[in-house]
């Protein structure tokens, strides 16, 4: 790939416009990667560029506000949105084609089709957040369409979103590849988040109790446990002891599958979602893997 051969920088809003230029691009030969977000980026968000950027030769960055992802109750009009700010991050990552569509363009009226995974759709977030992952898994598919990728990058701190989306690719028969890339971290290790623009200063200080109980759960791993009642107690501690924090879930499962599990015997992931004041925050870490 020389820089010569990079496209011209575009933004694209109209559904339409979108799926005929990927179609152009797929004609021409180029292999197309999509980092699919909400917008309000943060170094989260442009590691997944950078990846598709060394994976590509076309990376579409998609922004849209997803209205079915969200519930009733949540902060679909008060989520944070920023597309101007968003497209100077993004650009120096290497982003060749932004696809920004507002709700009336990927929400015909009267739409009623969605796409559920039975099962991995119904634990952890799924329980607390009914709705969220038909919401999640028919707006990616939609994404897939329009933009036809041949890769498609995802992050592994919304742990259950990225098990559920290739679970779809597979049964759906979509033909691409998911990467799931690490957690990226704030320096003291608040896993990064548009969210966590919500914080007030103490909250952000006890929003710390995330990362803390898996880095517990992680030591008593690391010590020989292999209960999960003991190393879901391990999590819980310091997210218990934090007065700003309350529990949404602790769960530690198959890293798979996301299966129930007694005792750790393979891969497993520990995963948290707590509320820290009003504000909903997930993490996660594969026991034993490098944080
Ligand atoms: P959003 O929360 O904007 O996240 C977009 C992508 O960035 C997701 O794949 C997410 O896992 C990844 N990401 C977020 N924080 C990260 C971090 N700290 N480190 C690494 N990756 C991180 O997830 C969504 O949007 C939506 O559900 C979406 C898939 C776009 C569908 O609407």
């Amino acid at each position: 790939m020389t820089i010569a051969s990079r496209l011209p920088f575009e933004i694209i809003r109209d559904p339409a416009a979108m799926r005929a230029r990927a179609e152009d691009l797929r004609r021409d030969g180029r292999r197309i990667a999509v980092v699919p977000t909400m917008g309000y980026l943060h170094d989260g968000h442009l590691s997944l560029l950078r990846a598709a950027r060394a994976a590509a030769d076309v990376v579409i960055l998609t922004i849209f506000v997803n209205p079915t992802q969200f519930g009733p109750s949540e902060d679909l009009a008060r989520y944070p949105r920023d597309e101007a700010g968003d497209l100077a991050k993004a650009r120096p990552c290497g982003v060749d084609l932004a696809f920004c569509p507002d709700v009336a363009g990927m929400y015909a009226p009267g739409a009623q089709t969605f796409i559920e995974v039975r099962e991995l759709q119904r634990p952890m977030c799924g329980e607390t957040r009914p709705g969220h992952f038909a919401g999640v898994a028919t707006i990616v598919a939609k994404l897939f369409h329009l933009t036809q990728p041949h890769v498609a990058f995802f992050g592994q701190k919304d742990y259950q979103q990225v098990a559920l989306i290739r679970r779809m690719v597979r049964d759906l028969d979509f033909g691409v590849e998911i990467v799931a890339c690490p957690i990226v971290r704030e320096a003291d290790g608040l896993a990064m988040s548009s969210r966590n623009a919500y914080l007030a200063a103490d909250e952000r200080a006890q929003a710390l109790a995330l990362s803390h109980g898996l880095a517990a759960a992680d030591a008593a791993f690391a010590a020989g446990e292999r209960d999960v009642a003991a190393l879901i107690a391990a999590a819980r501690a310091p997210l218990d002891a934090a007065p700003a924090v309350r529990v949404d879930y602790v769960e530690l499962r198959d890293a798979d599958d996301l299966t129930a599990i007694t005792t750790v015997t393979g891969r497993a992931v520990l995963a948290i979602a707590a509320f820290v004041g009003k504000t909903r925050l997930i993490d996660n870490r594969v026991l034993g893997a490098k944080a």
